[in-house]
């Protein structure tokens, strides 16, 4: 997660009953960690679960429990608080107050201020998973919706009360993200984005191998960002050890050659592709059978090396290639190089990464060369960056790629 990634919003985070509430301590942590202020409103049912002072001390504000609160000189926190947010989110949001939610009810400080909002709501259930599927909850949850409220989850999974099925509450990374994603302007709605991110792994023999040090970090954040964007992202990613982007498809595959193949399989789909992938250059021509093993005389093993196809130069040499960016990781004479990468790659966008090699860390300068030119971006870290260049990306993107 970015920093400042919600920095200027304002939430109203309310918290029903539910064993889930002790997750929500996460949730604010994060939420506060990615720049956001954060209201926290609890219903009485709540304090049960989780203090009001725990939540106060993570989101730094007084927690507003009652309608009757005296700190409130005009006794309308219910108006007061809503009108500040740039959202409300119930999480977890009770049976009981999906209910009311449904019927308009507002009997206590929570329920009330939904009812006055001015601004968008989200929904995160947390229920036991016969309550969940309960035709009423059913019910109340399709009127809820259907009134524009954004309903999240429930997951899946073992529960609290030692049942296994829907109804669990979504985890805080995941509410997180949603969250991030729901703030996130959709300039990318509609479109099909295909990446590549991560090392590639060349095996010499059944243990050992080729690869090189790229961590995955900017391919993956650059598919975070697509997806926040509105984009359909799937991601052919070599091996790292990174998790899946909320909802990101993912293909895991481990040499150049499975990596161009995933491609190729998918690019006739796409709109957008996006090499971020280190692509090993070169492949052994023969990976040996079984571990190669000194010999008595200590000869040293040689390898015959073959070249391995070129992904992003097959991509855009196809009849209709979506539209391809490259990147380039160079450890010298960037404007020279990428310029000249860019032309023999035949792509209408490359980034450079500017400076010393940054594989693994969080932070990234780069440069955009095409045809008009190179332009220097700002260092940022690789969150941040991404969403930059989503948006750059966005802006470049022809029309008629929508008709494909
Ligand atoms: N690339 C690719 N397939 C390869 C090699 C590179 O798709 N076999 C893509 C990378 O994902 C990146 C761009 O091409 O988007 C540039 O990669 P880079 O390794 O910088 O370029 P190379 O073509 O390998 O050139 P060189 O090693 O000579 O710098």
């Amino acid at each position: 997660m970015a920093t400042a990634e919600l920095a200027g919003k304002h939430l109203v985070l309310g918290l029903t009953g539910g064993v889930a509430c002790y997750k929500i301590a996460e949730l604010t942590r994060l939420l506060i960690k990615a720049g956001a202020t954060v209201q926290v409103v609890m219903t009485d049912a709540a304090t049960q679960f989780i203090t009001p002072v725990t939540m106060q001390a993570l989101s730094g504000r007084p927690v507003y429990t009652s309608q009757w609160d005296a700190r409130v000189p005009n006794n309308m926190a219910h108006i007061d608080l809503s009108r500040e947010a740039d959202a409300i989110v119930i999480a977890p949001a009770s049976t009981d107050f999906i209910a009311k939610l449904s019927h308009g009810m507002a009997d206590d400080l929570l329920s009330t201020l939904c009812v006055a909002r001015d601004c968008p709501l989200l929904v995160v259930p947390a229920m036991n998973r016969q309550m969940w599927q309960n035709p009423a909850t059913q019910r109340n949850v399709a009127q809820v919706r259907a009134d524009g409220i954004d309903v999240l989850g429930p997951d899946s999974g073992p529960q609290a009360c030692g049942e296994t099925g829907d109804g669990r509450m979504l985890e805080p990374e995941a509410i997180y993200e949603a969250i991030a994603s729901f703030f996130t302007p959709k300039i990318l709605s509609g479109r099909r984005v295909l990446l590549t991110a991560g090392p590639t792994f060349e095996p010499l023999d059944p243990v050992r191998g080729i690869t090189n040090r790229s961590s995955g970090k900017m391919g993956f954040a650059l598919a975070r960002a697509a997806q926040q964007a509105g984009a359909d992202v799937l991601l052919i990613a070599g091996p790292v050890a990174l998790d899946t982007p909320w909802g990101v498809y993912r293909e895991d595959v481990q040499t150049a050659q499975q990596m161009h193949d995933a491609v190729m399989r998918a690019a006739a789909d796409y709109d957008i592709f996006i090499g971020v992938a280190a692509v090993a250059d070169w492949r052994v021509d023969h990976v040996a059978e079984h571990k190669i093993k000194k010999t008595a005389d200590r000869a040293l093993p040689s390898f015959n090396f073959v070249e391995n196809p070129d992904i992003l130069a097959s991509v855009a040499k196809m009849p209709f290639p979506p539209y391809c960016v490259g990147f380039a990781a160079e450890s010298g004479d960037l404007d020279v190089h990428g310029e000249e990468k860019r032309v023999r790659k035949n792509v209408p966008l490359l980034i450079g990464n500017l400076g010393p090699l940054t594989f693994g860390q969080d932070d990234n300068e780069v440069v955009l060369f095409e045809a008009s030119g190179a332009t220097k971006l700002p260092r940022a870290d690789k969150q941040a960056l991404a969403r930059t260049l989503i948006a750059e990306i966005a802006k470049r993107v022809p029309n008629t790629s929508l008709i494909k």
